[in-house]
């Protein structure tokens, strides 16, 4: 048998993102290829791209200029983008970086051996459709190797709520959902192959509604409350939401569902009632507030998460102070913050723009309380009993590093415990960004 060929992937952006590009991992497995964690090496180099910001596309092409050296000594090196530049970008891509080989969309990659095999002709591939095909069934079973013990698992992809200032309604496209029975089957597969955590992935996760048994159709709540029947699988996680689709069952599953961790990413954007409706969310900040009780009556102890985004088109201080106060009324255990950045194509872009330096230094702000916020959080664990899914060896002796139910990382001497074990820990120590604690 020929040697493996070597697939050097690089991903941005978001966890969806991570998925992929462990399933065109496995497609390429299928045409000979396995992975190595250096481009120096490989045989084909594949981006696996971010559209969200300005700076995460233009990552891209800085990173593609990059390779220009190696493509010179190793002429049947092949180059690849994948993912939402690839997407929105297509050919402009094949006509700024000459370099690039292939071209793949994010519903298009179960294609990929086909495409590897037209770049081997010296032929160049761009593959941007929308397929009708379920690309995941395309993919599935390709391998059985052990896998680490938390998995991502996508159950729905692209978007309907079409925000404002988001590409990713023009880069997923429309909301699909895979229908339940092939969720829980990946499921199964990848509990066989030693995961105990599953995170259920989808742009819009809790708009989930996917073919069930029977012809009917299955939630969000209806998915998590099958996958808890899964012996094996120990926990259950779901990301990301809109406060729009958090539904009734969904709330009581966190109250009620064993498995599913206390742990809800709830993005809100802005606390400000006139920002939101130009962002189109169709929610206000009291509705976001109110929702929250009710999923906090739920699971009292639940950590929450947010996205939040400053600097809006007109957004004015008195907008933004609405967010600093919604934020303190919620207390965010976890927090993503971002500069707006204008998206070619999208409403928002023809607005105009907050001063930079004003939008710098309301990100600064914000960002200093919500670290303070994350900061008294993970202080608070300190003397508490939490669960730990151990996930890699720790850098001393005898140490291991796992997560906690609410999704902090756990330093702790391990005491012969083995990656996918799940200890009873008493937190001892908040440290920067993780905690300490002692086996009970
Ligand atoms: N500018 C800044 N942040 C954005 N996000 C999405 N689009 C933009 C944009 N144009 C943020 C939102 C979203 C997260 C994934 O990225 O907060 O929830
Ligand atoms: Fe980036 Fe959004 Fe695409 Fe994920 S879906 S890779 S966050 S643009």
């Amino acid at each position: 048998m020929a040697d493996p060929k070597k697939l050097f992937i690089k991903t941005y952006g978001c966890q969806m993102n991570v998925y992929d590009s462990e399933r065109m991992a496995e497609a390429m497995g299928g045409a000979g290829y396995e992975t190595t964690d250096s481009p120096d090496d490989a045989d084909m180099i594949l981006l696996n791209t971010c559209h969200i910001r300005e700076k995460a596309a233009e990552k891209v092409y800085s990173e593609l200029g990059r390779f220009k050296g190696l493509k010179a000594e190793k002429p049947d090196l092949k180059i690849g983008v994948a993912g939402c530049v690839a997407q929105a970008e297509g050919e402009e891509i094949m006509r700024r970086q000459p370099l690039v080989d292939l071209v793949v969309g994010p519903q298009a990659y179960h294609r990929l051996p086909e495409m590897e095999e037209k770049t081997r002709q010296g032929a160049k591939a761009l593959d941007t459709d929308f397929p009708e095909e379920d690309k995941f069934e395309k993919l599935k079973g390709r391998s059985k190797a052990k896998r680490a013990p938390a998995a991502f698992l996508t159950v729905q992809e692209g978007c309907d709520k079409f925000c404002a200032f988001c590409v990713v309604p023009y880069t997923r496209g429309a909301e699909v959902s895979r229908p339940a029975e092939r969720v829980l089957s990946e499921a199964r597969e990848l509990v066989d192959r030693g995961v105990r955590e599953i995170t259920l992935l989808g742009q819009n996760v809790n708009a989930y509604h996917g073919a069930g048994e029977n012809g009917g159709t299955w939630s969000l709540a209806d998915l998590i409350w099958k996958l808890n029947e899964i012996d094996g699988l120990e926990r259950i996680r779901f990301t990301t939401s809109h406060p729009n689709d958090m539904q009734d069952d969904l709330i009581a599953a966190h109250g009620e569902c064993a498995k599913l961790m206390p742990y809800l990413h709830l993005p809100v954007q802005s606390g400000s009632d006139k920002i939101l409706k130009r962002m189109n969310r169709s929610h206000t900040a009291e509705s976001y507030l109110r929702l929250i009780e009710r999923i906090r009556a739920a699971r009292p102890d639940l950590l929450l998460s947010g996205d939040f985004i400053v600097g809006f088109p007109e957004e004015t201080e008195e907008d933004f102070q609405a967010t600093m106060d919604l934020i303190r009324e919620v207390k965010y255990g976890q927090a993503y913050s971002f500069k707006y950045s204008t998206r070619p194509g999208t409403p928002a872009a023809e607005r105009p723009l907050v001063d930079d330096a004003e939008a710098s230094d309301r990100l600064q702000r914000l960002q200093a309380l919500l670290s303070e916020q994350q900061r008294d959080v993970q202080n608070g664990m300190v003397g508490r009993e939490v669960s730990v899914l151990l996930e890699r060896e720790g850098r001393e002796a005898g140490q291991m590093v796992g997560k906690s139910e609410y999704l902090h990382s756990v330093h702790l001497q391990a005491n012969g415990h083995q990656i996918g074990d799940i200890v009873r820990v008493k937190i001892t120590q908040s440290m920067a960004n993780s905690l300490t604690g002692a086996l009970i």
